[in-house]
């Protein structure tokens, strides 16, 4: 099969590859640039454990064609981290024990960025709201909102 030459930014790095016509974002990233903290679930847009910012926005990478990233910007959970300090999200999660198989945590870090990002005061409905479209199977969710709204007092240091 033919393939594409795609470019675009991965946490703030240029990266060149080659895709397959019709292949997913996910797909590229986690097997062609080695990027494994955006999740395969149901590969079908059902429970955000993909999730990605594109440009800023929240997207679902097994719903995003590769190549409609060409040029964009691309963050994911592997870019939350600075050196040796953890992002205030994962420092929260860490903290309030968000996460437990973990298997959502990347898509619930990359939703609660997103929120984050445009509002940094949300409500708790605001919160739950945010995350609306990640599914987590272990945790009841209300440890996930709680260090949401942590991160966003402030409790969690750094914001970036
Ligand atoms: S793997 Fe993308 S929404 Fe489930
Ligand atoms: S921590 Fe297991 S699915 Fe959310």
């Amino acid at each position: 099969m033919a393939k594409t030459p795609l470019q675009f930014r991965h946490n703030g790095r240029d990266v060149a590859i080659f895709v397959d016509g019709g292949s997913n974002l996910l797909v590229a990233l986690r097997e062609l640039i080695g990027d494994t903290t955006p999740k395969f679930g149901c590969g079908q847009g059902g429970c955000g454990t993909c999730s990605v910012l594109i440009d800023g926005e929240l997207h679902l990478s097994c719903l995003t064609l590769a190549e409609t990233c060409a040029g964009r910007s691309i963050e994911t959970t592997a870019g939350l981290r600075r050196g040796p300090d953890l992002h205030p999200l994962q420092t929260a999660f860490m903290e309030r024990f968000a996460a437990q198989c973990g298997y959502c945590t990347p898509g619930m870090l990359m939703a609660a960025k997103a929120l984050l990002d445009r509002n940094p005061n949300p409500t708790r409905e605001q919160v739950v709201d945010a995350i609306g479209g990640n599914i987590c199977r272990c945790t009841g969710y209300e440890s996930i909102i709680n260090a949401v709204l942590d991160t966003a007092r402030g409790d969690g240091r750094r914001r970036a």
